[in-house]
């Protein structure tokens, strides 16, 4: 049972899960966004993963649930969008006895610090602990693919914008490695209890490392350079964001900025294996070409 099928990670985690050749169902509020070639070779369920009879109706009979919170800008509190979205699905893994959920969540569990979206997604991951299900959460860093949001700025003033400080080294993750990782732990079987994997790439790297390595990819200059808070959280008001979501990414970022996450020491687990370079050459370089 595969949440957010249109997703970044979700149609990446469909199209592995695929190959084995076992029964999958999806939940998708608009089916005509996955692929005709894919979308014919699944149970669809039509609605959103946050509607009680939808997850039920989906979740019945299921081994496995791949879950993904989709974090409504819309939403009046951060909490709203990542647990009060998730609780029909927590009540649903119960009724129909689902034995093995993996989900997406993020770095930062004991840190004691309030961290916006990063302290939502660690409520979300104990709602669905509390339910005795056998649990994954997979724990993230940010996102290489979030630099796509950046394709503008590097095509037509050479910059990347962020808040966190330039010369700050942390992890970050190709989405294709977590559908990976997803997909592996939905196919297995063996795995039991509840656990946290992170999923943090090969190297840790500063924005000042990305933008010689985009320089180099690119064949074009790109340089760092840091934004205020404000001026952040006023992009995301521009955009649609309640004020709520808004300031839940600058929160984020606060506590990116102090190091969150890159507490964690890298293991041979926890190593994914698409660096930043292969990465940009390979996903952002085509869609830099292409604007
Ligand atoms: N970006 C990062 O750096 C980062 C880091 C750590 C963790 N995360 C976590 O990663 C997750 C996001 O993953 P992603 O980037 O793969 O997702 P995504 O590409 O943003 O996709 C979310 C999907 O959810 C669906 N959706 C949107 N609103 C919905 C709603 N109200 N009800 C049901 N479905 C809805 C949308 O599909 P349709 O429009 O087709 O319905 C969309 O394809 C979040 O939980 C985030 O906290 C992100």
């Amino acid at each position: 049972m595969i949440t957010a099928p249109t997703s970044k990670i979700g149609h990446q985690v469909l199209e592995r899960v695929l190959e084995s050749g076992e029964d999958i169902r999806v939940i998708a509020r608009d089916p005509q966004r996955i692929p005709e070639e894919i979308r014919t070779r699944v149970e669809v369920i039509q609605g959103s993963h946050a509607d009680r009879s939808i997850v039920n109706r989906a979740f019945e009979g299921a081994d496995a649930v791949f879950w993904l919170v989709p974090a409504d800008k819309n939403a009046e509190s951060v909490y709203d969008a990542y647990l009060q979205f998730s609780i029909p699905a927590a009540d649903a893994i119960v009724r129909n006895r689902v034995d093995r959920v993996v989900a997406i969540s993020a770095l930062g569990r004991g840190q004691q610090r309030y961290a916006g979206n990063i302290s939502a997604s660690l409520a979300m991951e104990d709602l669905f602990r509390s339910t005795g299900v056998h649990f994954r959460a997979l724990t993230m860093p940010s996102f290489m693919d979030n630099m796509l949001r950046q394709l503008r700025f590097m095509k037509n003033e050479g910059l990347i914008r962020f808040t966190i400080p330039g010369n700050l080294k942390n992890p970050t993750v190709a989405t294709c490695d977590i559908a990976a990782a997803a997909s592996r732990l939905l196919l297995e079987r063996e795995w039991s209890g509840q656990e946290s994997l992170a999923v943090l790439g090969p190297e840790d790297l500063s924005y000042q490392d990305m933008a010689v390595i985009l320089t180099e990819v690119l064949g074009t200059p790109v340089r760092f350079e840091q934004m205020t808070l404000d001026s952040y959280k006023q992009i995301f008001l521009g955009t649609g964001y309640t004020e709520a979501m808004a300031q839940s990414m600058v929160d984020m970022d606060i506590v990116g900025a102090d190091g969150i996450f890159n507490a964690l020491r890298r293991t041979p687990e926890t190593t994914s294996p698409t660096s930043f370079r292969q990465w940009a050459a390979t996903v952002l370089k085509p869609a830099f070409d292409a604007l």
